[in-house]
């Protein structure tokens, strides 16, 4: 669809997608005006989008869950495509804290379908995840959601609402489904940047389970290159998997991150990482079929080498002080954050 008028509202723009996004557009599109709606939660960072702030690029402190924010942010900047990227997204804590995800994702981006069915926008984009087909093999996009944990549920729940408001609202949706992303500013609760930073910091990595389950891999910029093709060239109502072919066991993640840091090649695994307890479930594998995107003309281009030695020296030259000391719990094999600290820019 070409955008005639591109005022696009980024919701939860400020998080680890949402800057490598950001950076993507302003890059390729600088006359574009972007509104990045973000309530900051516990794993963002203003700093992950700060030097792309400009007269276009504008940040508003706001939570999807509240209505009169958003509305106002769609009408007072004009909006005519909204990309929501707002959740809750670690799998670990929404064992922990479940309802908090079904408030975030699912009731949130509720909120954002009634915004958009009183002031309509040309398109909306809906962020769902691999997750929501469980571990099942995935051949086609129309593939049944089989969720397996809260986070995932949420995530799916989220998809039946844009589903229904798309059939009774006329919603101009598009769903984008991706595998794991990995890059520069990802919160190290999650795999990749928990492994570099426990190993930077001379700790052993926590790997649940038996390391064994494996995930597909995407950088953070060849997702952005996705978002942006189906941003222009989607068609609406599809389901979009972004997927990948890099697929690795969790164990072999570890051995890809140690071999690339020359200083720990040497050393033996075992004395690197250390066997937690599982998942009550951990999903095997996620298997999607990405054909659709790649009608696009989509595929990935960085190789799993090249983005993680540009990941491992983006951490190696700004992680200690990031995150502040959440950095700590975020580090742990199953984070449990005080309630200070998850709540610390609450609105
Ligand atoms: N990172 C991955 O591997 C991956 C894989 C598949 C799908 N996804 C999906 O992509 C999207 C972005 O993920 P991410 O990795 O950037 O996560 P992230 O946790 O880094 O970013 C999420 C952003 O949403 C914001 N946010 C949370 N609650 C909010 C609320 N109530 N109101 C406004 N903003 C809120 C946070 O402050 C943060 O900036 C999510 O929908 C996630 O489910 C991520």
């Amino acid at each position: 669809m070409p955008l005639n008028k591109s005022n696009i509202l980024i919701a939860g723009g400020a998080g680890f997608i949402g800057s490598a996004l950001i950076e993507h557009i302003v890059a390729r599109y600088p006359s574009y005006v972007i509104i990045c709606f973000d309530c900051l939660s516990y794993c963002s960072q203003l700093k992950n989008i700060e030097p792309y702030l400009s007269d276009n690029v504008i940040f508003v402190k706001g939570d999807i869950t509240n209505k009169i924010a958003l509305k106002s942010a769609l009408v007072n900047y004009d909006i005519n495509v909204v990309i929501n990227l707002a959740a809750n997204t670690h799998v670990d804590l929404s064992l922990e804290i479940p309802f908090d995800f079904t408030n975030v994702n699912v009731i949130g981006t509720q909120v954002i379908l009634e915004c958009l069915r009183e002031r309509s926008v040309d398109l909306y984009l809906h962020m769902s995840t691999d997750e929501v087909y469980g571990d099942s093999y995935c051949n086609t996009s129309n593939a049944p959601l089989e969720p397996t944990n809260p986070y995932s549920a949420s995530k799916a729940a989220a998809d039946m609402f844009v589903h229904a408001y798309m059939k009774s609202f006329n919603l101009p949706a598009i769903f984008m489904r991706t595998n794991n992303v990995y890059g520069p500013r990802q919160f190290p609760e999650k795999l990749i940047p928990k492994t570099i930073m426990s190993l930077l910091r001379g700790s052993k990595v926590p790997l649940h389970g038996s390391g064994l389950n494996q995930r597909r891999y995407i950088h953070c910029t060849d997702l952005a290159t996705a978002i942006d093709l189906i941003l222009h060239n989607g068609q609406i109502a599809s389901v979009y998997n972004i997927g990948s072919e890099t697929e690795l066991s969790n164990i072999d993640v570890c051995r890809t991150i140690i071999k690339a840091m020359p200083s720990l090649s040497e050393q033996k695994l075992e004395d690197l990482i250390e066997f937690t307890k599982d998942r009550p479930y951990n999903d095997s594998r996620y298997f999607m079929n990405s054909s659709l995107i790649e009608s696009l003309g989509w595929k990935p281009h960085v190789s799993f080498e090249s983005g993680l030695a540009d990941t491992i020296a983006w951490y190696e030259a700004n992680s200690s002080d990031w995150w502040g000391p959440i950095t700590e719990y975020a580090l742990q094999a199953f984070p449990r954050y005080p309630s200070s600290l998850l709540h610390q820019n609450k609105i």
